[in-house]
């Protein structure tokens, strides 16, 4: 259920342009343990790995890529454990990759051996440059590769009937592939598994590596959306990568563009620079007043599992999470939050400068989001005493006691706490005893 709805309609009410919004949440899927983990310095420990899938369960995740087991032996063990000792909940599926190759295949079906419910991922570079340069394949050759390794998936799926499988196919590369060869492969590759309305297979189109901007890649799932043979029978997923800087927006443009699935990292984990962000694309929706499906409410307990499992830091401006995103700096802007708080009413939509959304949804507080330091005016001063220390400053006092607290910082130079304008406060007006 939304909680709340954020400013935009207000920003749109006198829109002229068309209301091209995303209402719903996407299929999620979570590649944290698969993508993410194989770009890590060390990669996640068993403990980790699993303490990773408790979160990505507790979040709300129903589809979680848990490692490519035919690769790793690590990843063959942690998914043998996730099974053995049954970890993972009734309603969630795990997914594995593997390659177009048969003993991988082979070796991905005995990883899952009793498992519930299983994506098989498969897949196969598809782009000019490796077909060429890598594979030496031509574009038949590609087509027979992906046909054939589907159909020994549908063969192995067909031998454990206590399994519930889906299969996945993505052509690696897609976004550097020309768009009537990927639309080849995948018609091909649908009709290999027998792809139906009621038996859906999941094609995956990546922005394996991002080479054009956000609006291109939607389109080339546009074309995809609208040209596929068997559309009917097929979840269209997205996995989007980062490397202009630009993943979140390909995401949510290419979900705008017809995608139902994407694939991604918490804060951005992955290779080179990363995955899409999905707690970005969910609380993006969230502030647009649609549901995300996953909970965010507590994100510092989210985060702090991420940065001890990934090793990794989650940087300070980190959109909706970072150490410093419900803090102002400048005077003018805690002035303006100030005066807004003082007139918002509880249960109103959220439409509060500078602040995009209310810190308290994602369990965090007001208490950080007024600092002082040199940038500061009066405004964040005053709000500080009166949120801290009950005391209420008139105007006169407000404006007098700003310029001694400005004289203390350009002597000191740091940033200051709400304890240490009340200490300069009380040694001013001689409250002290
Ligand atoms: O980025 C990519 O293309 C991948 C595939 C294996 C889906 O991670
Ligand atoms: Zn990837």
């Amino acid at each position: 259920q939304t909680k709340y709805r954020a400013f935009p309609p207000v920003a749109l009410a006198n829109r002229t342009w068309p209301d091209v919004q995303l209402t719903r949440a996407p299929q999620w899927l979570s590649t944290d343990l698969r993508d993410g983990n194989q770009a890590l310095i060390e990669p996640m420990d068993p403990q980790r790995k699993l303490r990773m899938f408790q979160m990505l369960v507790k979040i709300g995740f129903k589809e979680i890529e848990v490692g490519f087991p035919s690769a790793s032996q690590a990843d063959f063990d942690f998914v043998r454990l996730l099974i053995e000792q049954d970890h993972i909940p009734a309603d969630v599926s795990i997914q594995v990759l593997t390659q177009a190759r048969q003993p991988l295949i082979a070796r991905t079906f005995e990883s899952l051996r009793g498992a519930r419910r299983v994506i098989v991922h498969l897949y196969n570079a598809v782009a000019p440059v490796m077909r060429r340069v890598v594979l030496g394949l031509d574009e038949d050759q590609i087509v027979d590769l992906a046909v054939t390794h589907t159909r020994m998936v549908r063969e192995l799926a067909a031998q454990q009937p206590a399994t519930e499988f889906l299969f996945q196919y993505s052509p690696e590369m897609f976004s550097g592939t020309e768009l009537a060869f990927s639309k080849r492969v995948v018609d091909a590759v649908t009709e290999a598994w027998g792809a139906n309305a009621q038996r859906k297979c999941i094609i995956n189109l990546p922005a394996t590596v991002e080479h054009s901007t956000p609006n291109i890649f939607a389109d080339m799932v546009e074309w995809m959306d609208r040209h596929l043979a068997r559309r009917e029978a097929i979840v269209l997923s997205v996995h989007p990568h980062n490397d202009r800087g630009t993943g979140t927006a390909a995401g949510e443009f290419a979900l705008m563009a017809g995608a139902d699935r994407i694939e991604g990292c918490l804060f951005g984990n992955g290779e080179r620079t990363g995955n899409v962000d999905l707690v970005n694309i969910a609380l993006n929706l969230y502030t647009q007043g649609v549901d995300p499906e996953l909970d965010f409410s507590d994100i510092d307990e989210v985060r702090r599992c991420v940065e001890h499992c990934n090793q990794l830091t989650v940087h300070p401006r980190h959109p909706y999470v970072g150490d410093l995103v419900y803090t102002s700096f400048s005077g003018s802007h805690q002035d303006a939050i100030k005066k807004a708080f003082a007139a918002r009413k509880e249960g109103e939509i959220w439409d509060m400068p500078y602040l995009p959304i209310d810190p308290k949804d994602l369990g965090r507080s007001y208490d950080a989001v007024i600092r002082v330091n040199s940038q500061s005016g009066k405004g964040g001063i005053a709000y500080l005493l009166e949120a801290e220390y009950g005391v209420e400053l008139p105007r006169r006092l407000q404006i007098e006691f700003s310029q001694v607290v400005q004289a203390v910082m350009d002597d000191a130079g740091k940033e200051l706490s709400a304890a240490d304008l009340w200490r300069i406060f009380e040694g001013e007006y001689g409250l002290a005893e």
